[in-house]
């Protein structure tokens, strides 16, 4: 059987693609700078690999055929996906699932948002390998940094204000990425992937104090202090640059979009946001 390999195995999303295709047995090759962050199973090959090392990428794409593309959102993506797209076209690999964003490519004034994974997605398009491009909403998962804000002691910065999102699980976008990968009909398409209903950031938060008993404070922060915060925290700037103006396009109303991509591929509604509350009440730190 052919191995698929899955990066950025160890998070958010690329942990359950790992999962799902584990269960349905398939033989994956996961990449990780840390092989100790995952843990030993059947059908597994756990592989360290940088998408700053060339070497270790040749290494991490060796007899694939499929592979399923994440790059972190803080660090130099369009370089970690043109590094990783490279090795695999030189290695034969025939087909890629990249995981970009919603947005990708829309303007805002004389900002493109998504820009770097707008380089990627072209990269991807034009490799001569098959592609499914997946553009999910925003991550019910965030709302887990939410309460880590607040467990801090600090409330949660706002900077999309009235704009609404179609919050996704990203469970389902890991499912939704295992068909891609496993099945031909997906191939050549885009998907926007968004959850059941819109909501505003409030709107979230309001919903998750509920499902777990605590009060979780917002506050509302300018472009400029939420860019100066996460340049101080370390943060690239051009990762601040897209999430800022990604913001900006939220803010607008342009996020306000609902679309039938889970549904039709998986067969069954996407997840809402309170019912990923609900399962992740523990995590959550429900009273
Ligand atoms: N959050 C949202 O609402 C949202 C919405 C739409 C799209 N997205 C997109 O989703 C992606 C992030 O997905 P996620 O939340 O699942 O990521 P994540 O949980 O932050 O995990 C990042 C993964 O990237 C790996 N990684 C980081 N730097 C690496 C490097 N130099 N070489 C190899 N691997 C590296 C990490 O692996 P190790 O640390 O184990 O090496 C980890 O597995 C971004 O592209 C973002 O734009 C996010």
């Amino acid at each position: 059987m052919p191995v698929i390999l899955v990066t950025g195995a160890t998070g958010t999303i690329g942990s359950k693609v790992l999962d799902i295709l584990t269960v349905r047995g398939q033989r994956v090759r996961a990449v990780t700078r840390d092989p100790e962050k995952i843990s030993t199973r059947s059908g597994v090959e756990v592989v360290r690999a940088d998408f700053d090392e060339p070497a270790s990428l040749r290494q991490a794409v060796a007899t694939v055929r499929t592979m399923f593309l994440l790059t972190a959102p803080a660090s130099p993506t369009t370089r970690h996906d043109l590094a990783i797209i490279d090795a695999a076209r030189s290695a034969g690999v025939r087909k890629v699932v990249k995981l970009s964003a919603i947005g990708t490519g829309e303007k805002i004034g004389a900002d493109v948002v998504g820009a770097s994974h707008l380089a990627a997605e072209r990269a991807v398009r034009d490799s001569g390998m098959a592609w499914t491009i997946l553009r999910p909403s925003s991550f019910a998962s965030n709302a887990l940094r939410w309460v880590e804000a607040a467990d801090q002691g600090r409330p949660v910065l706002d900077l999309t204000g009235p704009g609404r999102h179609g919050v996704v699980d990203p469970h389902d976008v890991a499912a939704v990425a295992v068909e891609a990968l496993l099945s031909s009909t997906h191939i050549g398409r885009i998907y926007t992937l968004t959850g059941p209903e819109l909501l505003t950031m409030t709107e979230q938060v309001t919903c998750l104090s509920r499902a777990v008993g605590r009060r979780i404070d917002t506050v509302a922060v300018s472009p400029e202090r939420a860019a100066d915060e996460m340049l101080a925290a370390g943060m690239d700037r051009s990762a601040v640059d897209m999430i800022i103006t990604g913001a900006a396009w939220v803010r607008a109303g342009h996020n306000a979009i609902l679309t039938d991509d889970v549904a039709a591929v998986l067969g069954r509604p996407p997840t809402s946001f309170q019912s990923w509350v609900m399962r992740h009440r523990r995590a959550l730190g429900a009273s």
